[in-house]
């Protein structure tokens, strides 16, 4: 684990494209073209790769097909395949195609626990131990999302004492990961660094990871708060799709190619290879069939130079 000490020289990126993004998407992407798309995207030096969910196929039909595609993408060394899991079932399904790790879906507001899950956070935790048994069974690294931490689209505001309480809980479960999720884009910077600081304090030896979306225009600013607070740890999807389909308003994560743009250009290390990155993106209008909120795949570079207006 990179350590969380403020303003980490280093960081890893977590491309949640293949699952927050394709989740919300009008149109089902064929399963050989999401394989494509996800050997492509482990190709350019990205830490780890959010494959898909392993889900009711009722609730998220873009990912009916989560067992055809892990078990048909090609496996790179040093880059991991996590899977969002909200329960026993979908924890089975996924460690019978050997991910790397299981990323435990809960929200951190009871509203949009019981419309995204039909779970409150109670009892999310409650099935998390049966899933935590299979997985330690199977040595397999286990996260928890945590939606709505920085606010719920239904309720308002999480207080930050909730949130705290929630991750005691999880950490007390064994949990050795737990990503800040901003559902719908309500955090600001001071709150996302406020939280940062305070989690990263209390449990030093847990995986912090911050995931963002851009909704309201402050996803780049709370993933430079989080860094600011020392989270090393950032999810974010290519071409900024994303959005969970049962949290109204919801849009777009933070967009991997701007935000490992950004760092690269502070000088932060993200393991990524930007041009490759970029060409990957490039793709991503034909494979969704829309354009896509990127922007540094339309501005080019910071250091993109203009040839003088002729006279
Ligand atoms: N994988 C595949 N099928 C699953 C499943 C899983 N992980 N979990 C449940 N199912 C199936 C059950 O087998 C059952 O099938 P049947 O109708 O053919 O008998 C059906 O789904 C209902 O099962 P139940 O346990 O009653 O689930 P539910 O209807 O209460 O739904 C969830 C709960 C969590 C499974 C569902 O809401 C879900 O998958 N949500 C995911 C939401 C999401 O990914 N949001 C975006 C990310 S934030
Ligand atoms: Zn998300």
């Amino acid at each position: 684990m990179i350590p969380q000490t403020p303003c980490p020289e280093r960081i890893e990126i977590n491309e949640v494209g293949p699952r927050d993004g394709l989740q919300i998407e009008k149109r089902f992407v064929p399963t050989p073209d999401k394989i494509r798309w996800i050997n492509a995207l482990s190709q350019t030096g990205l830490a780890r790769i959010e494959a898909t969910s392993f889900t009711s196929p009722k609730a998220i039909p873009n990912l009916a097909d989560a067992s055809e595609v892990v078990n048909g993408i090609k496996r790179r060394d040093g880059v991991e395949i996590t899977v969002l899991v909200p329960n026993l079932k979908g924890a089975e399904r996924a460690l019978a195609c050997q991910v790397d790790e299981l990323n435990l879906v809960m929200s951190a507001s009871d509203s949009h626990g019981l419309a995204n899950l039909r779970m409150t956070p109670e009892q999310s935790i409650e099935r998390f131990g049966d899933i935590l048994d299979v997985a330690r069974e199977n040595s397999v690294f286990v996260n928890a999302s945590l939606s709505t931490t920085f606010g719920c689209p239904f309720e308002g505001e999480v207080p930050q004492k909730r949130v705290l309480e929630l991750i005691e809980q999880l950490v007390a479960l064994g949990i050795q990961g737990v990503t800040l999720c901003d559902t719908t884009g309500m955090a600001n910077p001071a709150q996302v660094k406020a939280l940062c600081e305070a989690v990263i304090a209390r449990w030093p030896g847990t995986a912090f990871t911050l995931h963002v979306h851009n909704t309201r225009g402050m996803g780049l600013a709370n993933a430079l708060a989080a860094w600011q607070a020392g989270i090393t740890r950032f999810d974010s999807a290519l071409g900024g799709l994303g959005g969970c389909p049962f949290a109204p308003g919801a849009t777009g994560n933070v967009c991997t190619e701007d935000l490992v743009h950004m760092f690269e250009a502070m000088g932060v290390d993200t393991g990524v290879d930007l041009d490759a990155l970029l060409e990957v993106a490039a793709t991503l209008p034909e494979l969704v069939g829309h354009d896509v909120p990127g922007q540094v795949i339309k501005a080019g570079k910071w250091d993109r130079r203009y040839p003088m207006p002729s006279r």
